[in-house]
């Protein structure tokens, strides 16, 4: 089963209430989701494969370690995830960033996908899949699905908050990913909010209702 990694860092957990705040605006919002996810990418990078290379330091030579092959790749699903690029870019410039269209139909609460488009050599990375609310899991648990059928196998999904069923869909459909989440709150409401959650992730990032 694919670890569930609650990150409960003092500065996560600080800013993530921050963006519970109905009272912080879409720059700050923004600016704090950037920061968070830079700061949980960290930790999901924790076990990148290392290999050793030689290196002239101005006073010797030494044996020391690199990143091994293909890198990172980035995978925000739209709209919210994009809020989450920048970040981890920040700490991973080299990553390359792919995209995946979905949207939950607000009756149905479905993903409907209506773009993907991943790096040329996707399945010689490890793919970060960013979103930051896991809902119904739905979205997420479609996302892992279609990267999958692209012959990916080492995916990562990183969100800020968690619904339980959120959790459970994602680690039933797709029991090899691991799940890197700032908190796991305490339910859905009827409309597939999540509470006490942040609201609508997308619209308080791009300011739209
Ligand atoms: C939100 C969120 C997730 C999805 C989570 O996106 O960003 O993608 O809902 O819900 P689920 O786990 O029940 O699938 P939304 O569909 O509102 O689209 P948006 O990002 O374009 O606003
Ligand atoms: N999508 C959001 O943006 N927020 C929620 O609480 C649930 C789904």
């Amino acid at each position: 089963m694919g670890r569930l990694v609650i990150m409960d860092h003092p500065l996560i957990q600080h800013k993530v209430s921050l963006m519970r705040d109905k009272g912080t605006g879409s720059k700050e919002f923004r600016e704090l989701l950037e920061e968070v996810s830079m700061l949980m990418a960290y930790e999901v990078t924790r076990d990148l494969p290392l290999r050793e290379v030689e290196i002239e330091t101005p006073l010797a030579v030494s044996r020391t370690k690199v990143i091994a092959g293909k890198k990172v790749g980035i995978i925000p699903i739209l709209r919210a995830g994009l809020g989450m690029v920048e970040g981890i870019l920040r700490l991973i410039p080299a990553a390359k960033v792919g995209h995946i269209g979905l949207y939950r139909d607000p009756d149905t609460l479905r993903p409907v996908e209506y773009y993907c488009k991943l790096p040329k050599d996707a399945q010689e990375r490890l793919l970060i899949l960013v979103d930051p609310m896991l809902a119904t899991g739905g979205s997420a648990s479609a996302a892992i699905t279609f990267i999958k059928q692209r012959g990916v196998k080492n995916i990562k999904l990183v969100n800020i908050i968690a619904a339980p069923e959120g959790v459970q869909r994602v680690r039933q459909d797709h029991p090899d990913v691991d799940i890197y989440v700032a908190a796991v709150d305490e339910r859905l409401d009827e409309q597939g909010y999540i509470i006490p959650g942040m609201g609508d992730a997308g619209d308080r990032l791009f300011g739209t209702k």
